[in-house]
């Protein structure tokens, strides 16, 4: 497996094929889980979007996997949504509880926080912030699940959008013009207090972006990836054999 600091932000994992990486962030995410259990009573953690989450939910609901979590302890949240009801095919709400099988696992209704960005969004992303704030008594998310987009995007900040640039607030309504329509979206300063941030890429279709989001010169308006993860709050990039091909290349 390899294991290393990228630079003084960034940390990168490669545990190895595509198997063998979601069998990891699965491992992770169970000993994130325990450990702020121990910690602190609960576990916060915000799902996301895209193919890869799904297939870590997939396993983690598997008996063997999601007999060792204590699920009456966690606090489930979303780090972006689709502007979707929750029956809708695209809602990130119902990929994760009905397709990828968290809606049988002992998690009590009262601790699942769906994002609603169907109607009234500015609104609902008031009300996100507000139950943030009050679940996590100010604390920052135990855990923070993010995909990467082949653009470059990460949760629902979009290149050129107006979210990149919220400041003060944990949660915003974003207006994405490149696909017509509105999401409900984490902000930078949201996830970049968590000290458990966890980008995951697997795949050859993402070996182009996660070198380029690594490599390139600081554009974060171009590539929002990019400004995830601080000097204090490292953020994880766990990353299978191909998406992590171009990367490796280029730094040889
Ligand atoms: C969403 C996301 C988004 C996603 C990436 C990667 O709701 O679309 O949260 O940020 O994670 O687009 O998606 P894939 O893994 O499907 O490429």
């Amino acid at each position: 497996m390899k294991s290393s600091q990228f630079d003084e932000r960034r940390m990168i994992v490669v545990p190895g094929n595509d198997s063998e990486t979601i069998e990891f962030a699965v491992e992770h995410w169970i000993t994130q889980a325990a450990e702020s259990i121990a910690d602190h009573g609960f576990f916060a953690v915000a799902l996301s979007g895209g193919s890869t989450p799904k297939k870590i939910y997939q396993l983690l609901s598997q008996p063997h996997k999601s007999s060792r979590v204590e699920w009456k302890k966690v606090l489930l949240f979303w780090s972006d949504e689709r502007a979707v009801p929750p029956d809708h095919p695209e809602s990130n709400y119902r990929m994760a509880m009905e397709e990828a099988g968290f809606n049988q696992l002992p998690i009590p209704k009262e601790n699942i926080f769906r994002m609603k960005a169907e109607k009234e969004i500015e609104a609902h992303a008031k009300a996100y912030e507000e139950t943030i704030k009050t679940k996590l008594g100010g604390r920052p998310f135990d855990l923070i699940m993010l995909g990467m987009g082949e653009d470059g995007h990460t949760a629902s900040l979009f290149p050129h959008t107006d979210a990149l640039h919220m400041v003060n607030c944990l949660v915003a309504p974003n207006h994405v013009p490149q696909k017509n329509t509105w999401r409900m979206t984490f902000t930078f300063e949201c996830i970049n207090r968590s000290p458990h941030v966890v980008l995951y890429a697997l795949g050859a279709s993402k070996a182009a972006i996660v070198a380029r989001v690594l490599t390139s010169p600081y554009h974060p308006d171009e590539l929002p990836s990019q400004r995830i993860g601080t000097s204090e709050h490292k953020a994880l990039y766990l990353l299978d054999n191909e998406a992590s091909q171009n990367l490796f290349a280029s730094l040889k």
